[in-house]
């Protein structure tokens, strides 16, 4: 790999520390990172870059899944670290950090490539991308690539506004949208899953699918993070991206011999197909809830409006369920349930496909033990496939008995989700990363439900901490035939 510059805005940042930092070095052990890879990490505050290696080392001893960390691997990996107080609004910082830059680059007689990673809030990006362009910073003779987290905008209008003043700077395909969920080991798996496998590529589709859900549920509740939150809610919070990008990456149906731009040209496709929705219809198909006082885990916990500085007449949401309906010719007639919330019973990410049952109609043996068959892949905490179908009861040869095929990873081995992303954005490879135009065709689709929400045109449910949910969203499967798969 050719040499690289890293440059992380909010380099003393939680996430740089929890995530950044603990990837990079996992990425070094795995010999993943440039021979010649230096880090710039800047900051509002002064910090020596002892200091900052020691920070950084922190972080490692703290977050890193590679718990033994060996004495002479950390010196090599530390020693690339360098910081520098920039104020994102300061012109000259910029200019006295590209002089800096240029000499290493020099140093190195390498190509100038330059990743930059926007580890701060989106309000900033504009400003940084401005600058970044006007000071020269973007100018290389090699690459340039720009990493930014969540969120992108607000509702569709900021988010094109925050496109828009990105675009002065890069392009699109110089810029790395993270959405984390895309780099969970098991959803990159799922694209070549179904694309590989016959028995799953045959069957992926409305002939025997009967319906199909998607649930992403935490036990956490707002934490600290009340000023983000409240004005976020779980739509803008996990449906709009995390929850959406679980379903593109599960509803595509791409050639064999997959690129990058097959799949987000399908995943565009699926969103595309989407059927929208209309502010007055809303409440038919959306369920907002919102958790009151309960027990976690046989703790006590208080209700969303009393913790520390949410108002107490919020009507925010911390909990969505829909229903959504892909209209084309794989998808037709297949529901999609989909639902996330905080303060729930379990933390678990989790697809279930449904399928029918032709062989009601065609005879088969009526029983009341047999079960659809179920295929379900289980994203977080732990990884796991299983494959649930029906067979003969040895004990009573007359009976069904429920049979399960369970394949299980370890997650202590995998590579974790920034791992991927970052060492994919080093490579240059987007698969795994929001495009513009998912980003933009998913806000499209839940602005209905934004503006349905601000006029109160959804009754907001408490449901009670612990539990999985308000009641109204079994009823969104029930008045189906369906129910929620695996609740407790
Ligand atoms: C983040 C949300 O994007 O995803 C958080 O902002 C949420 O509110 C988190 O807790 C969940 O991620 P994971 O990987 O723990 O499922």
């Amino acid at each position: 790999m050719e040499a690289i510059t890293f440059v992380l805005f909010g380099a003393t940042g939680d996430l740089a520390k929890r995530k950044i930092y603990p990837a990079l070095y996992n990425l070094f052990i795995d010999q993943k990172l440039p021979e010649s890879f230096s880090v710039f990490g800047l900051g509002r505050r002064e910090l020596s870059d002892p200091d900052f290696q020691a920070n950084v080392e922190k972080s490692l001893r703290m977050f890193s899944r590679r718990k033994v960390i060996d004495q002479e691997n950390l010196q090599k990996f530390i020693e690339v670290f360098r910081y520098r107080v920039l104020d994102v609004g300061h012109k000259e910082d910029y200019k006295t950090l590209l002089q800096e830059i240029e000499q290493q680059e020099q140093k190195l007689g390498t190509k100038s490539n330059r990743m930059f990673y926007l580890s701060v809030g989106p309000q900033f990006f504009g400003t940084i991308a401005a600058n970044i362009q006007e000071s020269g910073l973007g100018k290389t003779s090699g690459w340039k690539r720009l990493v930014i987290e969540k969120p992108f905008g607000h509702d569709l209008q900021s988010a094109r506004e925050l496109n828009e003043s990105l675009s002065i700077a890069f392009k699109e395909e110089e810029i790395f949208r993270i959405d984390h969920y895309l780099g969970k080991p098991m959803v990159q798996k799922l694209e070549v899953l179904q694309n590989n496998n016959p028995v799953f590529k045959a069957l992926w589709d409305n002939r025997y699918i009967a319906n199909i859900q998607i649930t992403s549920n935490e036990t956490v509740g707002v934490e600290e993070r009340a000023g983000y939150y409240d004005q976020a809610g779980a739509v803008r919070d996990m449906f709009q991206n995390h929850m959406l990008q679980l379903l593109m990456m599960l509803t595509t149906h791409s050639p064999n011999n997959t690129t990058n731009d097959d799949v987000r040209e399908k995943k565009k496709i699926v969103m595309n197909s989407l059927e929208q929705l209309h502010k007055e219809d809303v409440k038919s198909s959306v369920i907002r809830g919102q958790y009151g006082a309960g027990v976690i885990d046989g703790n006590p916990v208080v209700g969303y409006t009393s913790e520390p500085n949410i108002p107490e007449d919020s009507s925010n949401d911390t909990f969505i369920a829909a229903k959504l309906k892909i209209d084309d010719y794989f998808w037709r007639g297949v529901p999609f349930y989909i639902r996330t919330g905080k303060r729930m019973k379990e933390k678990s990410t989790r697809i279930v496909i449904e399928f029918k049952e032709p062989l009601k109609k065609s005879g088969g043996t009526q029983d009341e033990n047999k079960k659809p068959n179920l295929l379900v892949f289980e994203i977080s905490p732990d990884e796991r496939i299983s494959l649930h179908l029906n067979t003969r009861d040895p004990q009573n040869k007359e009976k069904i008995k429920p049979m399960y095929i369970d394949f299980h990873e370890t997650q202590a081995n995998l590579p974790e989700a920034y791992e991927n992303l970052i060492g994919d954005a080093l490579n240059g490879d987007s698969t795994f990363f929001a495009h513009w135009e998912e980003v933009e065709l998913s806000w499209q689709w839940v602005e209905p439900i934004l503006e349905a929400y601000n006029e109160n045109l959804v009754p907001l449910h408490i449901y009670a901490a612990g539990t999985n949910g308000p009641s109204a969203s079994d009823e969104l499967l029930a008045q189906d035939g369906y129910h929620w798969w695996f609740d407790q």
